[in-house]
């Protein structure tokens, strides 16, 4: 979709704050990042649905080793805001025991979703976890564990594109927009 400087989403306008340009070629760095740790080790790349389906196709396809791809629903936002719950909506249908697991996020905010989920994965044994977050905002971290790899840092201000929504609108960006 759209290349503008402004754009609308609902009842909100929001204005570029990471281009397309910048996106791909941070991505690519990372792509490169997990080949030093994982390029001969068949990773399963974890994607947190819905956000991280635009950041999983990209960092996969710039990781250049064999690999496995799959995918969990975990919801706690409503709008603008976080809920402080986490849902499991769709499981873990994939066997991750004995196998290298990088779990793929569009954003890391409060750092919940991630926090509860972790001993959920570490149950299933998975040789290793690690955390891939195409985005964080360091400044509204509450819940602490260990990000292996970031795309890019950003101020504590709601975006959307390249994945993230506002109310389900705006997936398909393809730069990052930043609330005005
Ligand atoms: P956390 O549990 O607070 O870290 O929130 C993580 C989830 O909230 C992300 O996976 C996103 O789906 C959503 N989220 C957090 N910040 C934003 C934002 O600025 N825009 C859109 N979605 C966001
Ligand atoms: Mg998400």
């Amino acid at each position: 979709m759209t290349k503008s400087q402004t754009i609308k989403a609902h009842d909100l306008s929001f204005e570029l704050m990471l281009s397309e340009e910048k996106i791909l070629a941070r991505v690519e760095e990372m792509g490169k990042e997990l080949n030093e740790r994982y390029v001969s080790k068949n990773p399963i790349f974890l994607g947190v649905l819905n956000g991280a389906f635009i950041f999983m196709a990209d960092l996969a396809r710039a990781f250049e080793g064999p690999c496995e791809v799959s995918f969990i629903k975990l919801s706690s936002y409503s709008g603008l805001e976080s809920t402080g719950d986490v849902a499991t909506v769709i499981g873990l249908t994939t066997d991750v025991e004995n196998r290298h697991v990088i779990v793929v996020e569009d954003i890391i905010d409060t750092g919940k979703t991630m926090h509860d989920f972790l001993p959920v994965l570490k149950k299933m044994n998975p040789a290793s976890v690690a955390f891939a977050t195409f985005l964080l905002k360091p400044d509204a971290i509450k819940y602490e564990f260990p990000i292996d790899y970031i795309g890019f840092e950003i101020p504590n201000k709601f975006v959307i594109g390249y994945g993230l929504d506002y109310s389900e609108a705006a997936r398909n960006l393809r730069g990052i927009y930043q609330l005005k």
